[in-house]
């Protein structure tokens, strides 16, 4: 079995779950392919057994390239088995953690005419060093709004594995 696994990443906490998952296949015996959703030009998606597809959130949006693939490749990952997953901080609160209350993977779900069998929704990190200015002092302000950490010396890693194990269980057994 091969399994293509592409991902959105800004700061890296979605390539860390993505390269989890394919440690976690590799072991299962399956061949996988860990690849940028930025660059797909050489890739044949009905070459793969199956598809999984990873993208984080920055303010309220995945990156463009999410919609772009998956809508030009859609009829193909319909035909596949396939799955989603998104990465986010919101997703740390347990009533915005499944697939019909997390609102960002619901809209673009509801708006995809690619239709993945699972969904996984996992919470991000919170890494303010590794954000520039405005980004630190937007980020500070979200969470002051949500209730969350505001002290920029913070570096939370949020990430339920157990959730990304399981998730990844449910990829093998679809
Ligand atoms: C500039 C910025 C904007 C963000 N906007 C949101 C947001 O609107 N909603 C949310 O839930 N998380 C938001 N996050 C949190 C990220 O989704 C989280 O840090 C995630 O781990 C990033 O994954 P990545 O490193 O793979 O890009 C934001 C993070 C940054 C740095």
């Amino acid at each position: 079995m091969h399994i293509l696994i592409l991902y959105s990443s800004r700061f890296g906490q979605t390539l860390k779950i993505a390269q989890a998952l394919k440690h976690q296949w590799l072991d299962a015996g399956a061949q996988v392919t860990l690849a940028n959703l930025e660059h797909t030009a050489d890739l044949h998606v009905g070459d793969f057994d199956k598809v999984v597809i990873g993208a984080s959130i920055r303010y309220g949006h995945f990156a463009k390239c999410l919609a772009e693939f998956t809508s030009a490749q859609a009829p193909v990952l319909n035909r596949l088995p396939s799955a989603f997953f998104s990465v986010s901080i919101l997703a740390n609160k347990a009533h915005k953690s499944t697939p019909e209350t997390h609102t960002y993977t619901r809209k673009f779900i509801e708006q995809s005419a690619w239709q993945p069998k699972h969904i996984g929704i996992f919470a991000g990190e919170l890494a303010y060093h590794k954000y520039h200015l405005v980004d630190r002092y937007l980020m500070k302000l979200v969470m002051k709004i949500n209730k969350g950490e505001t002290n920029t010396h913070a570096h939370i890693e949020f990430t339920d594995w157990n959730k990304v194990q399981q998730f990844g269980a449910e990829v093998l057994s679809m």
